[in-house]
């Protein structure tokens, strides 16, 4: 069976592939956005990760037929009373520009002692199936705010983050350790039971 992933982002369609394959589920044809390229890009006006991942995978499987899977996720600055939040891809102004959004986040973390500069990235995750059910569930991952960005891989403030318990930051990470301990990963791995229940 198709499933749509309601998102442009080749990273977040692997690491939903490898969480399947991680949990032996075949037989679910990923299909992302770039696929459907008339697909209107949905704008994130709700207030919270779960509603606008809610609201994305309602479009996406009302405009295709197909059950559909989405993301809303973002980093949470303590020192920033919970801010960027869901803003997190806009945060500059422009959206998704990773390396404008990230260089204000550490000009405004500047003077931010390291004792103060905890930080959790969310990821909603929801999972809506035409005449079907809806699920929408929530994965955290804590760390801190590094002062200088390190790393390669991943993406968006990956390069700032260092995760609890590692002194590495998450753009550090190889793909299978970040899915491991990530947000998404965590969130992913809680709809497993309603995705089996798809095959
Ligand atoms: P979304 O694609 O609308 O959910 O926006 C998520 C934004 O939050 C991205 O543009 C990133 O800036 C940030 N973000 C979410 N998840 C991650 C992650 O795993 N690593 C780094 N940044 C992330």
């Amino acid at each position: 069976m198709k499933l749509l992933v309601a998102s442009r982002n080749a990273k977040k369609l692997n690491e939903l592939r490898r969480v399947l394959d991680g949990a032996g589920i075949s037989g679910i044809e990923l299909v992302g956005l770039n696929e459907v390229p008339e697909f209107p890009e949905a704008p994130e006006t709700e207030a919270t990760f779960e509603g606008n991942a809610l609201a994305k995978a309602r479009d996406g499987a009302a405009a295709t037929g197909l059950a559909c899977v989405a993301d809303d996720s973002g980093i949470e600055v303590d020192a920033l009373n919970g801010m960027p939040g869901v803003l997190s891809a806009r945060w500059s102004g422009t959206h998704g520009n990773d390396d404008a959004n990230t260089a204000l986040l550490l000009a405004q973390l500047q003077d931010v002692p390291d004792e103060r500069r905890g930080a959790g990235f969310v990821s909603a995750c929801a999972l809506v199936v035409p005449g079907g059910t809806e699920s929408v569930v929530r994965g955290e991952w804590r760390g801190v705010i590094a002062r200088t960005p390190l790393g390669e891989n991943g993406f968006g403030y990956d390069p700032v983050f260092v995760p609890e318990g590692d002194g590495r930051s998450a753009a550090e990470l190889a793909a299978e350790e970040k899915d491991a301990a990530s947000h998404r990963g965590r969130a992913l791995r809680l709809l497993i039971p309603a995705l089996q229940a798809l095959v």
